[in-house]
């Protein structure tokens, strides 16, 4: 998939190893409902690397997604001040898989503005690799602004 050129240039060694993270995990998804077999790579300013894939339940709205799964791992493998730096999302059947809203609500909680997230696209037909920065993809995220 080419590179839009007009994306936010990352190191391409370590974006194109975290999206091939998101691929290989991708393959252990369990969606029996949907056939829909998404990855989530997750870098985070650690310098660690977490995975994770979605997981449907008979119950659909139960259902994990993959950028969650990888999240809710994140947090239990190296604890609730990690931050995010670089998203990848994949999925296996060869369409675009752009982080849906729930999970990008999700991810600002850890993810400050300029973190990259990596997603295909599909245009004209073609995949495409995508990176945007976060803030672009969720402008106006949900804060909690309680008085005093
Ligand atoms: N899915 C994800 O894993 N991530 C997203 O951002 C959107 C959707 C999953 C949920 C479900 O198992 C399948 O893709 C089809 O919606």
């Amino acid at each position: 998939m080419p590179d839009r050129s007009d994306s936010p240039q990352p190191d391409a060694e370590k974006s194109s190893q975290l999206v091939a993270a998101a691929v290989a995990v991708a393959a252990r998804a369990y969606a029996p409902y949907s056939g829909f077999r998404v990855g989530a790579a997750l870098l985070l300013a650690s310098g660690d690397l977490v995975t994770g894939a979605n997981v449907e339940n008979v119950s659909y709205g139960l259902t994990l997604c993959a950028e969650r799964a990888a999240l809710v791992r994140a947090v239990a493998e190296f604890g609730p001040k990690i931050r995010i730096r670089a998203v990848a999302v994949a999925n296996l059947n060869q369409a675009a898989s752009p982080p849906c809203g729930a999970c990008r609500q999700v991810l600002a909680e850890f993810c400050s503005p300029d973190a990259l997230i990596h997603f295909p696209t599909l245009e004209n037909g073609a995949l495409v690799q995508q990176t945007r920065r976060f803030g672009e993809l969720l402008p106006f995220a949900f804060d909690l602004q309680i008085k005093p």
